[in-house]
């Protein structure tokens, strides 16, 4: 395991690994101009390689689950590894946050990783060549670049994301509860007992799940609300209001904020996707040891993956995560920091 290090002028720093393309930590600035790092991860490579959380790592060959493991592509049914209850999850048993890519520092600013995914891989059809490149710029956004080759012949499915746990107090021992989320999102993808979407993208109005005004993640988390069960609190995908197309890449918009009242920090998540996971840590258990030691307890931090919709092979009515034989496909999110 290598490890990577790029830094702006303003002295935030990411530290980046090539064993699955992970983002290990994230020094950012509170409101009195202290670098602290807002990420959880684990202190070494065993760590990353026995981890069950998907810290910080790049997540394919498809993010999200896939019911059942199965879907259908050109009259072929294609099975995946079932490796969350009966579904497919983040790419497997061992998705792309778990082997190595080959990886080179582009400058002091950026670093980029590449790898090739084989024709079968976790049962997935077609090979696809991947590029991930992470710049940390002077206007204190980190931005990621998803580029997919596929080979020609076979077509796919693709849906990457980055997999980073933040608390903005920088201290995980603290809940993310009183952080204040707004999501640009009116709607969102309601789901079954194993988080599967039903199809409806339904109304967050008037329900636990409407963010689009700024709203402290623990105000309505133990709400009695049907959706909240099945999640064990928030896990869910949300539709952002843009105008869905769909197949290629739009452009980026901003899709979520978040403020933490103690230090200041404050987080905006710009993206091409059409959809973000809200995951507010309900399955962090205190079970694997982090940095320095820690251990990380339910919803001591929280996710917002950019993404296509989960299931979405299994949905022709969702954007579509097809990737023809031969074609191409990118996606870039910017998660940018200040502080008020
Ligand atoms: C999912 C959770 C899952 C977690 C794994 C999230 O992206 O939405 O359901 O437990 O990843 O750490």
């Amino acid at each position: 395991m290598h490890l990577y290090t790029i830094r702006n002028i303003h002295g935030l720093e990411a530290q980046l690994t090539n064993f699955g393309a992970t983002l290990i930590s994230l020094k950012t600035l509170d409101r009195h101009g202290k670098l602290a790092d807002i990420l959880l991860g684990y202190d070494d490579v065993a760590g990353y390689e026995h981890g069950t959380y998907y810290l910080g790592g790049s997540i394919g060959r498809y993010g999200n689950r896939i019911a059942m493991g199965k879907f259908n592509l050109n009259g072929t049914t294609y099975h995946l590894a079932t490796n969350n209850g009966a579904n497919h999850l983040h790419g497997g048993v061992r998705g792309y946050n778990k082997v190595v890519w080959e990886a080179k520092q582009l400058s002091g600013h950026a670093v980029e990783f590449r790898y090739t995914s084989k024709d079968g891989e976790e049962g997935y059809p077609g090979e696809v060549a991947i590029k991930i490149v992470y710049t940390l710029n002077d206007h204190n956004e980190l931005r990621i670049d998803y580029s997919v080759d596929a080979a020609p012949g076979k077509d796919t499915v693709i849906n990457l994301t980055n997999h980073s746990y933040f608390n903005l107090t920088a201290n995980p021992q603290n809940t993310i509860l009183d952080h204040v989320l707004m999501l640009k999102a009116s709607r969102f993808t309601p789901v079954d007992s194993g988080l599967i979407p039903t199809g409806e993208l339904r109304a967050v109005k008037g329900t636990p799940l409407d963010f689009t005004q700024a709203t402290a993640i623990g105000a309505r988390i133990g709400a009695d609300d049907e959706q909240l069960k099945l999640g064990k609190g928030y896990d869910h995908n949300f539709v952002i209001d843009r105008t869905l197309v769909t197949t290629g890449q739009q452009s980026l918009v901003m899709a979520a904020k978040v403020y933490e009242p103690t230090s200041g920090r404050v987080l905006e998540v710009e993206t091409t996707e059409p959809g973000i996971q809200f995951y507010s840590g309900n399955f962090l258990d205190g079970a694997e040891k982090g940095k320095d030691g820690q251990v990380y307890n339910f919803r001591s931090a929280f996710c917002l993956e950019t993404q296509h919709f989960p299931d979405s092979p299994n949905h022709p009515e969702f954007p579509s995560t097809t990737l023809k034989g031969g074609g191409h496909y990118a996606s870039t999110t910017v998660y940018r920091f200040s502080v008020r």
